[in-house]
């Protein structure tokens, strides 16, 4: 994995004391003026008159994500001051953890080659302590597999380093196990990325199948199963083999679970693993293709969730399905006009073998359906449509009104966005305007195509709460790094995805 080797501890130290290589104060646009962010005042009077205009010199404006770097003379304990811009606060006064968590990874990447940093941002609530750590853990992570050298030039000795969050409640135990929890959160989500950042190349369905029951096997309580082609040919999962089976590489279905033994809740995942989609014979433009080796965030997020879920010791059982294909052209591709026949019977006749995430996504949640949950999330890639609704920062929901409900406020305390997005009943006519099979996989219609697809997707469902989060605008980072994202896969919905299951836990 692409993180740095850094230690991290949180500490009550004061940040002007602090005896650091770096540290790293936030600067926000207050009513006023540019502010120091609370617990970092002492760094502010440690330079008495001068702190005023030394900012104004430099051109401070605390904008969010604005960073100022100076040597520090013998003012502070630390060699280097790191001014990390915040914003504006909220209508209360204070920063929320969103702009907190942008901040300190956008600090993160200030002092790439520190060997000990000491972190004074906003962080007295459990809340804010996690914003910093996942932040900060985030907003270092690269890509470097194919770097020679690992992207390091031949100076930069970027070794170990010691990062320590300054918290006014670092010795309480709920800040203690925020902390903590954020580490192995942000561990989840730079897994994911790292996933999605593999060329394509490198992890086809085999290699994929391969690399989540590795991880799995170091995770206590996760079993894994993992179905080849010809296991799912006995099985009968009609639509992952239809778009499996274009490509030299095979396809796959990963079933992993987590069963703790105080489980008050059992919840299925299900997420899309297309480890390249070209639109197979309805071959996608070359532009739009380009980007299309993240066609398997979905799946990437849903296991290391699971994982996540289990090193936490969550008590909610977790059943995850994912079913991994490449989406290729060749003689053996499907066709349009070949009507398949799902896991569970269902048939469906295809016309666009772009459309290929809800055929492999069908026959996993039908499977999901005989672990009887109490609800199915899954998590896909799955139309430009919901792009063009919502943007590539937000993902739409959609399903259960209960369910999606739940997700948005998971997903509001993940620092994730996530909107609801309607299944119209008039959509039911559209899928079944099939003339030879039970349902149509696409009409050719492009309006509301992410909402057929949701519709299409609830047949398999078995009339279970259940809910579908189209990521596909969120899930990469065709720019540059920004806050706690970096380019290429952002992990998103990894983190929603563990605090639905942290809330289910606390229901009664
Ligand atoms: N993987 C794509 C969706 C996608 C688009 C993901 C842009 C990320 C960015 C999906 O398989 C696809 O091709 N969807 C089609 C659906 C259509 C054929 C109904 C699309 O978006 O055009
Ligand atoms: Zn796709
Ligand atoms: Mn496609």
């Amino acid at each position: 994995m692409t993180l740095p080797d850094i230690t991290y501890t949180l500490r009550t130290a004061s940040p002007a004391k602090t005896r650091a290589e770096a540290v790293v104060v936030g600067i926000g646009q207050g009513a006023k003026a540019v502010e120091v962010t609370a617990g970092a005042e002492d760094v502010k009077a440690a330079y008495g008159r001068r702190w005023p205009g030394m900012l104004a010199t430099l051109g401070v404006s605390g904008k969010a994500g604005e960073i100022t770097r100076l040597p520090a003379g013998n003012e502070i304990g630390a060699q280097l001051l790191v001014l990390v811009g915040l914003g504006k606060p909220g209508a209360d006064g204070n920063y929320s953890a969103d702009a907190v968590r942008r901040a300190a990874g956008a600090a993160a990447r200030a002092v790439p080659n520190a060997t000990s940093v000491a972190v004074s941002l906003p962080a007295d609530t459990p809340d804010l302590v996690r914003a910093v750590t996942e932040g900060y853990v985030l907003g270092g992570y690269t890509y470097t597999t194919y770097k020679s050298n690992n992207g390091k030039s031949g100076k930069d000795s970027s070794g170990p380093s010691d990062v320590a969050i300054l918290s006014a409640i670092a010795r309480r135990t709920d800040a203690v196990t925020a902390f903590e929890e954020a580490q192995v959160l942000a561990q989840a989500v730079a897994g994911t990325r790292e996933w999605v950042n593999i060329p394509p190349a490198d992890l086809t369905p085999p290699s994929f199948a391969d690399a989540i029951a590795h991880v799995a096997g170091l995770v206590e309580g996760v079993e894994t199963t993992v179905y080849d082609e010809e296991q799912l040919a006995e099985l009968g999962c009609g639509g992952i083999l239809a778009v499996g089976m274009g490509s030299a590489a095979m396809p796959r279905l990963v079933e992993l679970t987590y069963s703790p033994d105080d489980a008050r809740g059992h919840i299925a995942l299900v997420g899309k693993g297309i480890t390249f989609d070209s639109g197979g014979l309805t071959i996608k433009p070359g532009s739009s293709m380009s980007t299309m080796k993240s066609d398997m965030a979905g799946a990437a997020a849903v296991a290391q969730a699971t994982f996540a879920i289990a090193r936490l010791g969550l008590p909610v059982k977790v059943s995850a399905f994912v079913p991994m294909a490449e989406n290729m052209v060749s003689g053996s591709s499907y066709r349009p006009g070949d009507v398949v026949t799902h896991y569970g019977g269902t048939t469906v006749e295809v016309s666009n073998m772009d459309a290929e995430g809800r055929m492999i996504l069908a026959d996993a949640l039908v499977r999901a359906t005989e672990v009887s949950p109490d609800l199915i999330l899954d998590v896909a890639t799955l139309t430009g449509h919901m792009v063009m609704a919502l943007g590539d920062r937000v993902s739409g929901v959609l399903g259960s009104e209960d369910v999606v409900d739940r997700v948005l406020a998971a997903a509001d305390v993940a620092g994730e966005q996530m909107w609801p997005m309607p299944i119209p009943e008039w959509m039911d006519e559209r899928i079944r305007s099939s003339k030879v099979a039970d349902l149509n996989q696409h009409d050719w219609i492009r309006w509301g195509g992410g909402l057929y697809a949701a519709a299409f997707l609830r047949e398999f469902t078995g009339g279970l709460p259940w809910a579908h989060l189209d990521i596909a605008g969120p899930s990469f980072n065709s720019g540059g790094a920004s806050g706690h994202l970096t380019p290429g896969g952002t992990g998103v919905a990894v983190a929603t995805l563990v605090d639905y299951v942290r809330e289910m836990a606390t229901d009664q």
